[in-house]
């Protein structure tokens, strides 16, 4: 890889989504594709840094006003770098940003150009940074867009392996099992905004808070649990537990009708289990298997359901 490029996965939470906000545990695996990619290269000296977003087609000279929206968040980036590596200079350098992952849909999308990002400021100036740095850092950003994160965002993505996540403790690699397993996604086409979510969960919890927090207790078991199933390779018992936690999910509020039209075609399809992943009423659900031909069957019925895309991920200790 050149010296300032630099990449990071996306996310896929198998259990305790919005449960985790309330310090209950949640498992999540980072995902090899898709993926989000930054490069800093030198600019003319004195210059004020420019950021490029190629998804957008945003170039952005550091001059001009009102900074875009899209580019306010890498401004922000760019001077939480510099504020822990005061070798990191104000001028003379330019970064460009682009992703594959679809915003807005509960894959991470937002905390891996943040990642990416912050590598890749690192790399280009030979910082000697650890993955707890871009982890905290990346934390600190998203807590401009979303009011309350767990932090399991920033964590799975930055450490890149499968953790057991409970805020506030040291996270728990989970190891991946000689069996391997599929995860088949589809995205309902829906954006949603995490913060707005999050936000809709705790309104409705301030009028129910004994019934949600035994709901949030319940995920919390479950995800334990799935946990174990997963280091195990016992993909049957998680799949039940993803079906479990979808309709807590749904009693939380955070389904939506494309959702359970998702999850109702991944089931009918064969796959041990189906449910929302990230903050829901929208974005992406996931469905597991063991079998590649129920993979590509829980896809085509994804596709026939509405999903706007799908892809399978295989989840193995072989590469
Ligand atoms: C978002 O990926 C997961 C939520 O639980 C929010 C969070 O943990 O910050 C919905």
């Amino acid at each position: 890889m050149v010296r300032g490029a630099a990449d990071a996965a996306s996310k896929l939470i198998l259990l305790g989504e919005h449960a985790v906000v309330y310090g209950e545990c949640a498992l999540a695996i980072p995902l090899r594709r898709p993926r989000a990619e930054a490069a800093v290269s030198g600019a003319l000296p004195g210059r004020p840094v420019a950021i490029e977003l190629e998804d957008f087609g945003i170039r952005w000279d550091g001059r001009k006003r009102p900074v875009p929206p899209e580019v306010r968040s890498f401004v922000r980036i760019i001077a939480a770098a510099a504020e822990r590596f005061p070798q990191i200079p104000a001028r003379g350098w330019k970064m460009s940003v682009r992703s594959q992952i679809p915003s807005g849909c509960g894959l991470g999308s937002g905390t891996a150009v943040s990642a990416a990002a912050f590598r890749a400021i690192f790399r280009y100036f030979r910082v000697p940074y650890t993955e707890r740095t871009v982890s905290e850092l990346v934390y600190e950003i998203e807590k401009l867009h979303h009011g309350n994160p767990s932090g399991i965002d920033n964590t799975v993505i930055s450490m890149n392996r499968p953790i057991l996540f409970r805020r506030g403790a040291a996270p728990r690699v989970i190891t991946v099992p000689r069996k391997s397993c599929f995860f088949i996604v589809g995205h309902t086409g829906k954006r949603h905004s995490t913060a707005a979510v999050v936000a809709a969960v705790a309104r409705a919890r301030s009028g129910r808070r004994a019934e949600y927090d035994a709901i949030f207790r319940s995920i919390g078991r479950l995800s334990k649990r799935g946990a174990r199933a997963f280091e195990q390779g016992h993909w049957r018992e998680l799949g039940k537990l993803m079906d479990r936690n979808q309709e807590l999910l749904k009693r939380l509020g955070v389904s939506s009708p494309e959702l359970d039209a998702l999850v109702g075609a991944a089931r009918s399809a064969g796959t041990l289990g189906a449910k929302l992943s990230g903050a829901g009423r929208g974005g992406c659900m996931a469905a597991l298997t063991t079998d590649p031909a129920c993979a590509r069957r829980a896809r085509r019925a994804l596709q026939a359901a509405g999903a706007v895309a799908t892809f399978v991920t295989r989840i193995s200790n072989h590469g």
